[in-house]
């Protein structure tokens, strides 16, 4: 009987012991492959002196927690000097739309090794006051990066104020653009939410989101209420088309971006001629959130604000319609323009 015991302690201390040794060398092969999944990074000539084409996996690391603390301000002038570190004008400029997913957006493209992302909204070109204050304030604003990599901002505004294509412009005429759009309704339901939740963060009342959008004295779409504007998206690109050509530009589809966002995140490396870094292995869904998160590595992980993802309030149907029927012959232009197609109704 003892005997048994023991032989059956000895069976479970075994099994115990390779489960354990199971893990641990499931953990090393899982940082192994870590390792590969973003070791170098080769990146296109036009971001980047050929032959210093590779990142090394220091860099990276680096980049994750080093840089991390050098963008908050604690770098010393040595440390910078030590490795090279330089505050970089964007090559790339997520210019709209707000609501679009340009958060999400910027946040995704981040994940890749050769992309730097400005983590603030600058509002450079869009304010006046800022843009008086001269391109080098603007550079000083941008993150410290390697040389090698490029810097991307992102200022929603961009996309609608009248001045600012010229400005950008003046600073680079071949700069990539990124526009990301959302069915036009709800992109302008979810700019409606976003102005609530202020006013209703202030105790304030505010007006229901129909009383905006239509006219009551005309009962038809009222052009004037920004949100409606803002989805207009043919005429604030035809203003930017007086400046930029159209291959300047790549769409991104906000409601793509959502439910399946890694096919979108690898046109956006195409356009800007980054080679292909961001796996499925980055991007996981998170059923609490209903959103996809950002996975950097084993340890790191994170979800957009709650701020991202709001619930909508109901909206009478005559009224989406209303809109969807006004938006329509807009978003056939825009089509046209763009040569990418929506399903949008
Ligand atoms: P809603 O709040 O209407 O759902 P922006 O960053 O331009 O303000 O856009 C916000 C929108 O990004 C959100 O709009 C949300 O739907 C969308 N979005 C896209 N991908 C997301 C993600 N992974 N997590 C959270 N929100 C995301």
């Amino acid at each position: 009987m003892l005997f048994k015991q023991q032989v059956l302690l000895r069976q479970k201390l075994l099994v115990l012991g390779s489960l354990a040794i199971g893990s641990l060398l499931y953990l090393v092969a899982r940082v192994g492959s870590l390792d590969r999944l973003q070791p170098l990074c080769p990146v296109d000539g036009r971001f980047g002196p050929r032959g210093q084409d590779e990142i090394p996996l220091r860099a990276l690391q680096f980049k994750r927690g080093l840089l991390h603390e050098f963008r908050k301000g604690n770098a010393t002038k040595e440390q910078i000097r030590l490795h090279n570190l330089v505050q970089q004008l964007p090559k790339a400029i997520i210019i709209g739309v707000r609501k679009g997913g340009t958060r999400a957006l910027l946040e995704m493209l981040n994940l890749h090794p050769a992309v730097v992302k400005a983590s603030q909204e600058i509002h450079f070109f869009d304010n006046d006051e800022n843009y008086a204050k001269g391109i080098e304030w603007y550079r000083k604003k941008m993150p410290f990066s390697y040389p090698h990599q490029i810097t991307i901002e992102k200022s929603p505004a961009y996309f609608i104020t009248e001045e600012v294509p010229e400005r950008i412009y003046k600073m680079n005429s071949s700069i990539k653009l990124l526009i990301i759009v959302r069915e036009p309704t709800t992109r302008a339901i979810s700019d409606y939410t976003q102005v609530l939740e202020g006013k209703e963060r202030k105790n304030k009342t505010y007006y229901k989101f129909e009383k905006l959008a239509i006219d009551p004295n005309t009962c038809e779409v009222n052009t004037k209420y920004k949100a409606v504007r803002t989805s207009i998206y043919t005429k604030h690109l035809e203003r930017w088309l007086k400046y930029f050509p159209i291959e300047q530009f790549h769409i991104v589809d906000g409601d793509r971006l959502i439910t399946e966002p890694l096919p979108e995140l690898q046109l956006v490396e195409k356009f800007l001629n980054l080679p292909p870094r961001i796996s499925q292995y980055n991007l996981y869904f998170n059923a609490t959130r209903g959103f996809y998160c950002l996975r950097f590595n084993i340890v790191f992980n994170k979800c957009l604000a709650g701020s991202k993802g709001r619930i909508h309030p109901e909206v009478d149907t005559s009224v989406i319609t209303k809109l969807r029927k006004f938006f329509h012959p807009f978003n056939q232009k825009f089509y046209q323009i763009t040569g990418r197609t929506f399903n949008w109704p």
